[in-house]
């Protein structure tokens, strides 16, 4: 039996383009999430609506693991720019995928107020001691994309029009950064390209499964450049995407 392949997408407007595309659908549901189960050019593909967010993502990632034993997984979908070369329609292929939102804060006693900039990054995976306390936990945990989705991708890079593709780092948290200090901050602490809200937990479930995993994320806005948001963004990542599947489908 072939392993399917998994594509992910939070949003109606991130999911449902791409499992219109499928032949032979049959749709399953497991709490929230919808997986659309079909083919594409004869090999098994499902589509999975996740719903938005770090929690929806990291369950929907491990029921279909479990469920149907992806061979690989992308998830992809809209993002917001950190890099200001990056404008809305450019598409970030996740070399790495980053969680911005484990972080530990400063030590600081009652009246002493907040420090954002000096936070550390956490990396929760550091150990399987406490994080608080582990030094070597604090620095950012990456995950790195699978060098043949990776492959399929550049490969396929001209059939996109829209904008350019370029690799670089997803950074997700639950958070929606409009401080343009703020989002320097992950920029230059992070190497963040740009942001999303579900990549790092994808990854970091992926990884625990050892399935091969990539992130593709359109800019659908970039608060750094004055990139405005646009929807239709959502609809030409899964055009993209699709074009990188049937790549993956061909040749490995
Ligand atoms: N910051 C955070 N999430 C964003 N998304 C698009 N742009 C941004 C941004 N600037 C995506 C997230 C989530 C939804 C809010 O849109 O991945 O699914």
């Amino acid at each position: 039996d072939q392993r399917p392949i998994l594509v992910q997408g939070p949003m109606p407007i991130e999911a449902e383009n791409f499992a219109k595309k499928l032949e032979d659908v049959k749709e399953e549901k497991s709490g929230t999430f919808i997986f659309y189960i079909g083919k594409l050019e004869n090999y098994p593909v499902i589509v999975a609506k996740t719903g938005k967010g770090m929690e929806n993502t990291a369950a929907a990632t491990a029921v279909a693991i479990e469920r149907y034993n992806p061979i690989v997984i992308i998830n992809q979908g809209t993002s917001g720019g950190h890099d200001p070369n990056l404008n809305v329609f450019d598409i970030v292929l996740g070399k790495r995928t980053v969680n911005l939102g484990s972080l530990k804060t400063t030590d600081k006693d009652e009246n002493q107020g907040i420090d954002p900039t000096i936070w550390k990054p956490m990396d929760l995976m550091a150990s399987e001691g406490s994080a608080g306390e582990d030094p070597n936990a604090e620095k950012p945990r990456f995950y790195e994309g699978d060098k043949d989705l990776l492959t399929a991708a550049n490969a396929v890079k001209d059939t996109y029009t829209k904008g350019k593709i370029v690799e670089g780092t997803i950074g997700s948290a639950d958070v929606w950064n409009n401080e343009v200090d703020r989002i320097k901050w992950f920029h230059t602490k992070y190497g963040s390209s740009v942001e999303e809200m579900e990549g790092a937990s994808a990854a970091q479930i992926a990884k625990a499964y050892d399935v091969p995993f990539l992130g593709i994320r359109v800019l659908s806005n970039n608060k750094v450049n004055g990139g405005k948001y646009n929807p239709d963004t959502a609809a030409a990542n899964q055009e993209y995407v699709y074009e990188v599947v049937k790549k993956y489908i061909s040749d490995f």
